[in-house]
């Protein structure tokens, strides 16, 4: 299949696979497609190392490379502070708040030992920690960089162009998506409500349309919600030249999924997420569990700004994963992960390969089945 998609990067299938699992990207890249390690929790060593395997295993085959580049974050006003320093900004009542809901869902402690400060690791989305990890991605043989949340920043952009690699920007609305094809993107993700993630409001079906005409020439991939062949032909329907997709790999046998979470995900209805601040600050779609049901309580503190809110919740959310897979306890109930509405649908747990040849299957069924809408019968 030739899309100005597959062209850019030079793929046979119009599927772009976003994933924190170097196995994933590998098969999605060797099964025709494009592979798109997630990276934001990356430190330049593991991506190096990750993306060295990649390399061997995918053996030429175009994969991307995918970094979180806010425009705004607390601490940037101030001059850019430490992660130590921006930890000792977060309220008392919030850490006491998060202590007493690991208390009355009984989640042990975590040995000492293993203990991570509050502050202290997570996700590197300031500009500080951003740069090492840019110099390693621009030393392998990426055929794609992305960025999410906000237009890519120039010098993002003109350090990718000078190395001939393409940038693709996640859009929730079409002022942003317009504001990344001015910032300089060549292709634009337009993910719409019902991605896993960070999310907007506005559903895929409406918002994919608006960004194509708003962004041409550039071309677009519909994301959100897709996650088979026929979801595939409608999104190219709606004018994009390719999906990404996010939320389908997670239930693949190559998946680095927590146990836990993965048979939760087997087992969830299409109305079993919600958009909740509770993880990192901005809206993002997980799985409901008690964890969101709590953070949305009138009574309790609610969620802080990015990057206050995962700093403040990191080790919690350590402790309770820590023993998550144990049934029957809190630790269990309120485990969660991000995931999009089509968790409803993904019900078997499949290689990733499968995954891609089933999409590109279904999607050919179904362009027949619409071209033979056009036929008479006695043709
Ligand atoms: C577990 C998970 C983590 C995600 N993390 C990121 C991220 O770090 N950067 C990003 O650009 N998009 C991220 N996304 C969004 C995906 O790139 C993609 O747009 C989305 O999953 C597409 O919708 P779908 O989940 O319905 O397939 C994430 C999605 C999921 C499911």
């Amino acid at each position: 299949m030739h899309t100005r998609a597959t062209d850019l990067v030079g793929i046979d299938v119009p599927i772009f696979a976003f994933s924190h699992c170097r196995d994933v990207v590998a098969a999605v890249s060797k099964a025709g497609g494009c592979g798109v390690l997630g990276a934001v929790a990356h430190s330049p060593e593991q991506l190096d190392i990750d993306l060295k395997w990649i390399e061997s295993e995918v053996k030429g085959k175009p994969f991307g490379v995918d970094l979180l580049v806010p425009e705004k974050y607390a601490g940037a006003e101030e001059g850019g502070l430490e992660p130590r320093q921006l930890s000792d900004l977060l309220p008392e009542e919030h850490k006491a708040w998060v202590d007493d809901l690991l208390e009355r869902y009984d989640v042990p402690p975590v040995p000492e030992d293993l203990a991570i400060p509050r502050g202290v690791g997570g996700m590197r989305i300031d500009p500080k920690s951003m740069a090492p990890l840019l110099d390693v991605l621009f030393q392998h043989d990426t055929a794609l960089v992305a960025s999410a949340l906000g237009p890519p920043p120039p010098h993002f952009i003109e350090r990718a162009h000078a190395a001939e690699i393409p940038v693709a920007a996640l859009a929730g609305s079409v002022e942003h998506a317009r504001r990344h094809a001015e910032a300089g993107a060549d292709l634009i993700v337009a993910q719409g409500t019902e991605a896993g993630g960070h999310t907007g409001q506005i559903a895929t079906m409406v918002l994919v349309p608006e960004v194509v005409d708003a962004v041409a020439p550039l071309p677009v991939l519909a994301a959100g919600g897709i996650a088979r062949g026929r979801q595939l032909a409608a999104g190219m329907a709606l004018g994009a030249d390719g999906v990404w997709c996010g939320s389908v790999w997670l239930t693949t046998e190559e998946a680095e999924t927590m146990p836990a979470v993965k048979e939760k995900f087997l087992e969830a209805g299409l109305g079993d997420t919600v958009r909740s601040r509770s993880i990192t600050g901005k809206p993002a779609r997980m799985l409901r569990t008690p964890w969101t049901d709590e953070w949305e309580r009138p009574d309790g503190p609610g969620p802080l700004p990015m990057p206050m809110q995962p700093m403040l919740v990191g080790p919690a959310l350590g402790r309770i994963h820590r023993v998550a897979d144990k049934k029957g306890t809190g630790a269990n109930d309120l485990a969660t992960y991000f995931v999009g509405q089509v968790v409803g649908s993904m019900n078997t747990v499949k290689p990733t390969q499968r995954v891609v040849m089933e999409m590109v299957e279904e999607f050919i069924d179904s362009v027949e089945r619409l071209e033979g809408l056009l036929h008479d019968e006695d043709d």
